[in-house]
């Protein structure tokens, strides 16, 4: 049984290993810089939208305590996967979608960086983000007169913790709460995406998180490497400390992959996080991107830059700039109860798709839309946010109030939440 198993997966890893070099070979042009092939029936047009002319932007000027104090004070969150919300505003600061003169705006941008708030470790909480985001508001409400004629309709946020504007990292948590009542009109940039869900409202933008672009093209491999391994993940599979009966985390999809396929030698899957980590990625056919406390991870930005066909275990899950970006050519969608059977499928998808899905994903624009280089580059993320809020123009009627008209609620939610910042 297990000779079999080693004879299979032998086969599989050299016939993958061969369809590699063939896939590189055809990139190579394109990694040096020469024009690329348009991707028939992809979103490429949609991706090589230009924003510029299209919207005009007014950032409103707060007091650092909402931001680079916070930063002065721990410049660690400019690492951690909510940085987006850090490097957004400075990208607007200098971008030609800003305007100065608010009255010819299109949208309102509020720079406060909710989720700069680290433990000692580095893990950004969101516990006081509620708080600072309501006191903002109210500071542009008072000191501005935009504000009040749309109770926020024409204004983004980004808020880019585990469930949005949700603000907890529990998902029943932070159901309960919901998106925090003086956002509820707000366009919402997050992370998060899932369908049918209290913490995605409709018309938010789904955005990659932040994984860092310097870091990871440092670690780049030769292009005609093989790939030699077929299926690659380093994380967590249980989170004992915060969810010690099991089940919750993941939803058990983790734990689940680390009880079928532990001894799977298709399977290179472990906790451990080796210092090869991005390279391995590089070396690897399929990259597991299995939903943790949130539906998306990291993981998947790493995948598209390293060219590893994700493997999305999150049902339901709403992918990053969904309309620009075919995941569902790119990627393998693979539902959370059929985690036992993930060996079969995945050594079942013809070579064909393989190949066309490595081709995809070699196409320089797809990485440079799940990034946040610095300085920013046309078609990255930033670019792809303002074709979003672009895509949103004209406002409909019912974006601004009529007199006397104004819904939200001042009051609501936990008393915490309504302490000055
Ligand atoms: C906007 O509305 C709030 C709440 O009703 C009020 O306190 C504030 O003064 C208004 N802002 C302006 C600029 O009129
Ligand atoms: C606003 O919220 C507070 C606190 O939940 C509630 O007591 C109050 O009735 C609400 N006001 C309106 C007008 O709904």
């Amino acid at each position: 049984m297990m000779a079999r198993r080693a004879l299979v997966a032998i086969a599989v890893l050299a016939a993958a290993a061969a369809l590699l070099v063939a896939a590189e070979a055809q990139q190579a042009p394109a990694q040096q810089g020469h024009q690329t092939e348009r991707i028939s029936g992809s979103a490429g047009d949609v991706l090589d939208d230009d924003p510029v002319g299209r919207l005009k932007v007014f950032i409103y000027d707060l007091p650092g305590k909402y931001n680079k104090k916070l930063l002065k004070k721990d410049p660690r969150c400019l690492n951690h996967m909510f940085a987006a919300e850090i490097f957004m505003h400075r990208f607007l600061l200098s971008s030609a979608v800003r305007t100065t003169n608010p009255e010819e705006a299109d949208w309102f941008y509020t720079p406060v960086y909710p989720t700069c708030d680290l433990t000692p470790s580095g893990l950004p909480l969101p516990f006081k983000s509620p708080r600072m985001m309501r006191s903002a508001i109210e500071l542009i409400a008072t000191k501005w007169p935009y504000w009040n004629r749309s109770e926020g309709a024409d204004h983004f946020f980004v808020t880019p913790h585990d469930f949005g504007a949700c603000f907890h990292y529990q998902e029943e948590k932070a159901i309960g709460r919901g998106i925090l009542p003086l956002l509820q009109r707000a366009t919402l940039v997050q992370t998060f995406g899932q369908k049918n869900h209290v913490c995605l409202k409709e018309g938010s933008i789904t955005i990659p998180p932040f994984a860092p672009p310097q870091k990871m093209q440092n670690h780049l491999i030769p292009g005609e490497t093989p790939r030699s391994i077929f299926v690659y993940f380093r994380g967590l599979f249980y989170d004992t400390g915060n969810d010690p009966e099991g089940g919750y985390y993941a939803r058990g999809a983790r734990a689940s992959v680390w009880e079928n396929f532990k001894n799977n030698p298709l399977f290179d899957i472990s906790t451990d996080h080796p210092p090869t980590y991005y390279e391995d990625m590089q070396r690897s056919v399929f990259c597991l991107c299995p939903l943790g406390w949130a539906p998306w991870s990291p993981r998947l930005v790493e995948a598209v830059v390293f060219g590893c066909i994700p493997v999305i275990i999150a049902d339901d899950i709403v992918l990053p700039f969904a309309d620009a970006i075919p995941w569902e050519e790119i990627g393998v969608f693979v539902p959370e109860e059929d985690v036992p059977r993930l060996d079969s499928i995945l050594t079942s998808i013809p070579t064909e798709d393989i190949l066309r899905k490595q081709r995809l994903l070699a196409n320089p624009s797809m990485k440079q839309a799940m990034l946040f280089p610095q300085p920013a580059q046309a078609g990255d993320a930033f670019h792809q946010i303002l074709n979003g809020l672009a895509r949103k123009l004209p406002h409909g009627e019912n974006v601004f109030l009529k007199p006397g008209q104004a819904r939200l609620n001042w009051t609501a939610g936990p008393v915490g939440d309504l302490k000055p910042w």
